[in-house]
């Protein structure tokens, strides 16, 4: 009886590790937010406490400025990525805060860019 229980507690233990294992693997905790890295409250851009839901671009906005600003800035880079024939597109399809960024453009091209 007693070894059964332990054997159930035991058992209970080993998948709780296991589901925290699967949850370990992407992480959005403080230390894998490459803002918050720099000092930027998880509030600057997460409108939820605590933050739960992705960001919506109009924050990133707020801060940096929308395409056409961004545009400006990186005029330098050779394609633009922030000046394009795709039209709208959204800053966090390309940059992301907690996992590695993407260059959407790569979905058809292939470009030396690197992306923060
Ligand atoms: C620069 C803006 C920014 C800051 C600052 C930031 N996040 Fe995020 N967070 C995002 C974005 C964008 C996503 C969507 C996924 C991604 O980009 O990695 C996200 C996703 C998340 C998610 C997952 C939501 C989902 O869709 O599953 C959690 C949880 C989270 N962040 C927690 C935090 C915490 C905690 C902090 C502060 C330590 C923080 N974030 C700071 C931008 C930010
Ligand atoms: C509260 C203001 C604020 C908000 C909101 C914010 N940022 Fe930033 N961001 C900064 C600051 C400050 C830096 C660091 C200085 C710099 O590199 O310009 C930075 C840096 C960056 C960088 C350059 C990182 C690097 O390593 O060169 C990218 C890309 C970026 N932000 C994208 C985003 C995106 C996408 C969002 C929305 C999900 C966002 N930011 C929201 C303030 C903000
Ligand atoms: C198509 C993908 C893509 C989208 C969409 C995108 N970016 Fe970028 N972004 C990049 C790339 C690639 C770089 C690196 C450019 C370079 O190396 O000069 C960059 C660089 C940056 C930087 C750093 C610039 C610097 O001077 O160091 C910031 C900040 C930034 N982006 C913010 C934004 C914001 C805000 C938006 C939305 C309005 C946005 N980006 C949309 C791909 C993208
Ligand atoms: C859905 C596919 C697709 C995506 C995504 C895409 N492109 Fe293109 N792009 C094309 C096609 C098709 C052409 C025209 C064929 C050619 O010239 O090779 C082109 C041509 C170009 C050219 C050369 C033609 C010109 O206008 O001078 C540049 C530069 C370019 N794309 C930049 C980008 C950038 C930057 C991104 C990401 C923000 C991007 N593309 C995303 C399909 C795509």
């Amino acid at each position: 009886m007693i070894l059964k229980r332990l054997f159930i507690l035991a058992s209970a233990a080993f998948f709780s590790a296991m589901i925290s294992l699967t949850a370990l693997a992407e992480p959005a905790t403080a230390t894998t937010s490459k803002h918050a890295n720099k000092g930027i409250a998880c509030v600057l851009c997460h409108k939820e406490n605590p933050p739960a839901k992705t960001v919506p671009f109009e924050q990133c906005e707020n801060c940096h400025g929308d395409n056409d600003t961004m545009a400006k800035r990186t005029e330098k880079t050779s394609p633009n990525p922030h000046y394009n024939h795709l039209g709208n597109v959204t800053c966090t399809e390309c940059h992301r805060d907690h996992t590695e960024s993407v260059l959407i453009c790569d979905d058809c091209h292939k470009f030396k860019l690197k992306t923060p």
